[in-house]
């Protein structure tokens, strides 16, 4: 989802009016090439950007990172049952902001997780309660990403799976993470919309296709980007088609 943010950055780039990115001091490279290993252009934990009359947060939910926000789903759930609200608090201005029918909440589970039990109850438990509010049309949209798949040499892609070789998997035959997140997520039920990343076929795309040290990031312009473009058409596809962003390069 990081990369999905980047994407859209850069997408959107001739739109933009600001942005944030708070850069991280060392940020682990694993000897991927061309990599930067801290501050500006490495990695980063919270992101923002500006466009005229919207603005697009990346936020991560593991709590161990930093401006993470650790348990955000339990957090909303316990804020619409007492006040029928969903609100977020959000760097760098650090303001309370209270989500409404313009805004569109975009969740991935995130590859990281392995027993992911209680983390799809939450999922569950809160976008159950989200439709059925009575306010609903007041509240913000809840969209699904399903989690993007690994290309390791391992049995099964997974990273965690086995021994590794020199090169990423071109294809493997099923996404174990996406199978377990379209068991529990029903759109309409427990969510709004899922976007649906089929990329089985992908591992050629990696950052590590071809020494099989990173077989879960893309290279970009690629994966990343196409799933951005479908993003946007799933939360925006009105807007998306009447203000296409002109081509002309401004100096600023
Ligand atoms: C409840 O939600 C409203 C916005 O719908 C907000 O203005 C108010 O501050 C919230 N109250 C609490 C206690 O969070």
């Amino acid at each position: 989802m990081r990369q999905v943010f980047v994407a859209l950055g850069c997408g959107l780039l001739p739109v933009l009016s600001g942005r944030f990115v708070d850069w991280a001091e060392r940020w682990p490279c694993h000897s991927s090439p061309n990599c930067v290993e801290g501050g500006a252009h490495s990695g980063f934990n919270v992101g923002w950007m500006a466009l005229p009359g919207s603005e697009v947060w990346f936020v991560p939910h593991a709590g161990t990172l930093r401006h993470g926000q650790a348990n955000i789903i339990d957090r909303f759930r316990k804020e619409l049952a007492s006040n029928h609200s969903v609100s977020f608090r959000l760097t760098p201005r650090h303001e309370r902001v209270f989500l409404g029918r313009d805004d569109v909440v975009v969740y991935n589970a995130g590859l990281h997780k392995n027993d992911r039990t209680r983390l799809y109850q939450q999922l569950d438990n809160f976008g159950r309660e989200l439709l059925a509010q009575r306010g609903r049309h007041s509240l913000p949209r809840w969209v699904y990403v399903t989690t993007v798949t690994q290309h390791f040499a391992t049995s099964d892609g997974q990273y965690s799976n086995g021994r590794r070789s020199k090169r990423c998997q071109p294809s493997i035959p099923s996404n174990p993470r996406l199978e377990s997140e379209l068991s529990v997520l029903r759109e309409g039920v427990n969510v709004d919309r899922i976007l649906r990343v089929d990329d089985l076929d992908a591992g050629a795309l990696h950052v590590g296709a071809y020494d099989g040290s990173d077989c879960t990031h893309y290279c970009m312009p690629g994966v990343p980007d196409v799933t951005a473009h479908r993003l946007l058409e799933l939360v925006h596809p009105h807007d998306l088609r009447r203000r296409r962003p002109s081509r002309s390069r401004s100096s600023s």
